[in-house]
C-alpha cells in the first residue's frame, strides 16, 4: 500500500507539501550491490526473474529515498513480442539481429501478445505493487527512439538508415511508427492493469529531428499512443529527451499529464512552450553530479526555485544517470530537495 503519493499529486498540479523526486535511471550501475547483480545475470536474465527484477527496483527506492520506483526493465524488452531478436550487449547497448529496413521487414511484425511473451514483466509489477510504499512508473519506448535502434541495428550519432526510411518511405515508415504505437499502447495498459501508479514513455532520441519532420513524422503515432489510454486516468509522462526543446511547442494537444524536460530548456520557458498546460519533469543536467556537494546544492535550489512557481514540478535529472554517479551524493542531493522545497512550502 502506498503511503507517500506525493509524487502522483505533482503529476496531477495539486497541492504537495514538498516536491517530490526520482531519477530517470535510478536502478543501475551507480549502485555497488546492483553491479554484483549483473556479474551473475544480464539486464535480460534479471528481467526473466520477477523477485529478482522486483529487488533491483526496489533498491534505490531504499538507499535514495525517492518519491517513486521505476521497474527494471529496458524499452527494448516488448520488442521481442513483434519479432524482433536483440541483445543487450555490455558498452554497446540494444543490438538487433534482424533490422527491420523494408516493407516485408515492416508486413511481418506481429502484434504484441503480452500475456504470452512478456508475463514475468506483469509479475514483476504485480509483486512491486505489493511491496512499494511509494509509486510504481512503468514505461515503453517512443516510436521514434525504438524505431532507430531497430532500423539501425545498433545505437547511433546520425540515425542515417533511420532518417533515409523516414525521408524516401514515407508509407513504410508511418506502417513501422503505426505497430509500434500500437504495441507500446497494449503493452503500456498491460502495466497499469496490474498495478503500475505512473507510466512514461521513453522518446529519447527524437529531438534529432526538426520540428516540422517531428509534426508530421512522429506526433501522430505519439498522440494516439496517449489517446488509447485516455480513458485511464493514471498519470501519463512524455519524455521527448534529449535536445527536445524546439518540438515542445507542438506537444500541447497530447493527453498526458507530465512532460519531461532536458536541461537545455530553462523550467519557466519549457513551461511556456507547452502552453502552461502540464506539470513538468527535470531538469538537472546529470554531469552536475560529478561537482561537489555544495555546487550540487545551488544547482538545485536554482531549479527548485524557478520550478516551484507553479504547481506541478517533479524534481528529476534531464537526461538518465550515467553509471559513474554517486550514491551517497544522490542521497544527499535527494535530501536537499526535499527539506528546501518542505521549507519554502511551509514558509
Ligand atoms: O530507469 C531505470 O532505472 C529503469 C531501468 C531502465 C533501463 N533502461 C535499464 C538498463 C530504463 C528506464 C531504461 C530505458 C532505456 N533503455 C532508454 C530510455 C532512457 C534513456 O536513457 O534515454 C533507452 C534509450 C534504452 C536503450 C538502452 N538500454 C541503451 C542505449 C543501453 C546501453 C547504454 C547504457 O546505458 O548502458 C541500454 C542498457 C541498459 N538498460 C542498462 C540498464 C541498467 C545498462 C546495462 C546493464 O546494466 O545491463
Amino acid at each position: 500500500m502506498i503511503n507517500n503519493d506525493v509524487f502522483l499529486r505533482a503529476c496531477r498540479g495539486e497541492q504537495v507539501e514538498r516536491v517530490p523526486v526520482w531519477y530517470m535511471r535510478q536502478a543501475g550501475r551507480y549502485d555497488p550491490d546492483y553491479r554484483k547483480i549483473k556479474e551473475k545475470y544480464t539486464l535480460l536474465e534479471i528481467c526473466k526473474q520477477p523477485e529478482l527484477a522486483a529487488e533491483v527496483s526496489l533498491m534505490p527506492v531504499h538507499k535514495l529515498g525517492v518519491d517513486a520506483a521505476i521497474l527494471y526493465s529496458d524499452i527494448m524488452n516488448p520488442v521481442a513480442s513483434i519479432g524482433i531478436d536483440f541483445d543487450i550487449v555490455k558498452d554497446i547497448g540494444p543490438v538487433i539481429h534482424n533490422p527491420v529496413r523494408n516493407a516485408g521487414d515492416v508486413d511481418r511484425l506481429k502484434p504484441i501478445d503480452v500475456e504470452r511473451d512478456l508475463s514475468h514483466v506483469l509479475e514483476t509489477i504485480k509483486i512491486l505493487d505489493r511491496e512499494l510504499k511509494v509509486p510504481l512508473i512503468t514505461f515503453a519506448g517512443a516510436p521514434f527512439t525504438l524505431a532507430s535502434y531497430i532500423i539501425e541495428g545498433r545505437p547511433t550519432k546520425s540515425y542515417i538508415r533511420t532518417k533515409t526510411l523516414m525521408y524516401s518511405e514515407p508509407k513504410i515508415w508511418h506502417s513501422l511508427m503505426g505497430k509500434l504505437a500500437d504495441m507500446a499502447a497494449t503493452y503500456l495498459r498491460a502495466h497499469i492493469q496490474s498495478g503500475a501508479k505512473a507510466v512514461q514513455l521513453f522518446d529519447s532520441w527524437v529531438g534529432s529531428l526538426a520540428p516540422h519532420d517531428f509534426k508530421e513524422f512522429v506526433l501522430p503515432h505519439v498522440e494516439s499512443i496517449f489517446a488509447s489510454l485516455s480513458d485511464l486516468d493514471t498519470p501519463k509522462i512524455y519524455f521527448p529527451g534529449v535536445s527536445s526543446g524546439e518540438l515542445l511547442p507542438h506537444l500541447t494537444d497530447l493527453q498526458v499529464n507530465v512532460i519531461g524536460l532536458d536541461w537545455r530548456v530553462p523550467l519557466t520557458e519549457g513551461r511556456r512552450r507547452i502552453g502552461g498546460k502540464f506539470a513538468i519533469q527535470g531538469n538537472l543536467d546529470p554531469y552536475v553530479l560529478t561537482a561537489p556537494s555544495d555546487v550540487i546544492h545551488e544547482h538545485a535550489r536554482r531549479l527548485l526555485d524557478e520550478g516551484m512557481k507553479e504547481p506541478g514540478f517533479i524534481f528529476n535529472l534531464g537526461h538518465g544517470l550515467f553509471p559513474e554517479a554517486s550514491l551517497e551524493k544522490l542521497r544527499d542531493l535527494t535530501e536537499y530537495v526535499h527539506a528546501y522545497s518542505e521549507e519554502r512550502i511551509a514558509a
